[in-house]
């Protein structure tokens, strides 16, 4: 058991709301953790405080780097620094490049990867290295029949599947996914939860979604989170999660 992600006292004022209220927890490598929470739980800010792209109003946040040593504050540091480190987060559809083939986007995406910017050293690796690091993930995400087809023309759940596989891209040690299943037909939310647990079998990857369909949380997750209003209202197992109150209250619409 390794803890791989930690927030301490994490938070984020937007004028008068608390929209991440000091949420104290530590994501270990063995499990795949959901956060959920109704509309509006602060789901979204808490990965955009994690990822980087909001700096929280207090709190911080430790991630372990790639070489496994101690974990190190990232609070405050750019998206791109936590991303060199070894977070990556799911893109939008709309971060991928609909023009170029499957291939060409897991290319360009390592080609950006960390150390490797676009100085010459990296402009000078040779073609077939860098091809063969983009099949390595295309074969992860099972898409090795569509490499050359031009992501516009991928179906959604194939698009969804070069989101994840572009996180994949830069090796990373925690990977956030955003609703994986969002618009997806039964048949693609199954082939996504099949292929997150199996990535998440045979990589090193730590896999932390959020996610609207609660069949896909307990079917996928070790370990849920539960937000309400900003606040951790509950952290277990997912029979832990169904079986508290407060959960139920959250869901219900509940005073409480
Ligand atoms: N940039 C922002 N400025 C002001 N309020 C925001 C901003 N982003 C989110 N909020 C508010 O913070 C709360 C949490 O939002 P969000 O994190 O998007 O929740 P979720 O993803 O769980 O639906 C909501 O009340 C939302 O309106
Ligand atoms: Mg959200």
């Amino acid at each position: 058991m390794t803890t791989v992600l930690e927030t301490d006292g994490l938070e984020r004022q937007f004028g008068k709301l608390m929209a991440v209220d000091g949420v104290s927890v530590s994501i270990d490598s063995d499990d795949v953790t959901s956060i959920i929470g109704p509309n509006g739980a602060g789901k979204t800010t808490f990965y955009n405080l994690l990822s980087g792209r909001l700096d929280p109003t207090g709190g911080t946040v430790k991630l372990r780097p790639r070489d496994g040593a101690d974990l190190i504050d990232v609070t405050g540091q750019t998206p791109y620094e936590i991303n060199r480190l070894g977070l990556s987060r799911a893109f939008q559809i709309n971060n991928v490049f609909e023009g170029l083939s499957v291939i060409d986007n897991l290319r360009i995406a390592r080609i950006s990867q960390n150390e490797r910017s676009l100085d010459l050293r990296s402009i000078a690796r040779s073609d077939a290295e860098l091809s063969e690091e983009a099949r390595e993930v295309i074969e992860m995400v099972n898409l090795e029949d569509l490499e050359q087809t031009k992501c516009a023309n991928l179906s959604h759940g194939d698009k969804r599947k070069v989101e994840v596989a572009l996180a994949l891209g830069t090796d990373p040690t925690v990977v956030l996914l955003d609703e994986p299943t969002a618009g997806m037909n039964a048949t693609e939310t199954d082939r996504m939860v099949d292929l997150v647990e199996d990535i998440n079998e045979q990589t090193d990857t730590t896999f932390v979604l959020t996610e609207h369909d609660m069949g896909v949380v307990l079917d996928i997750s070790d370990r849920i989170l539960v937000l309400d209003n900003g606040s951790l209202i509950a952290d277990g197992t997912p029979d832990e999660v169904m079986a508290n109150e407060r959960v139920k209250e959250a869901y219900l619409g509940g005073e409480a």
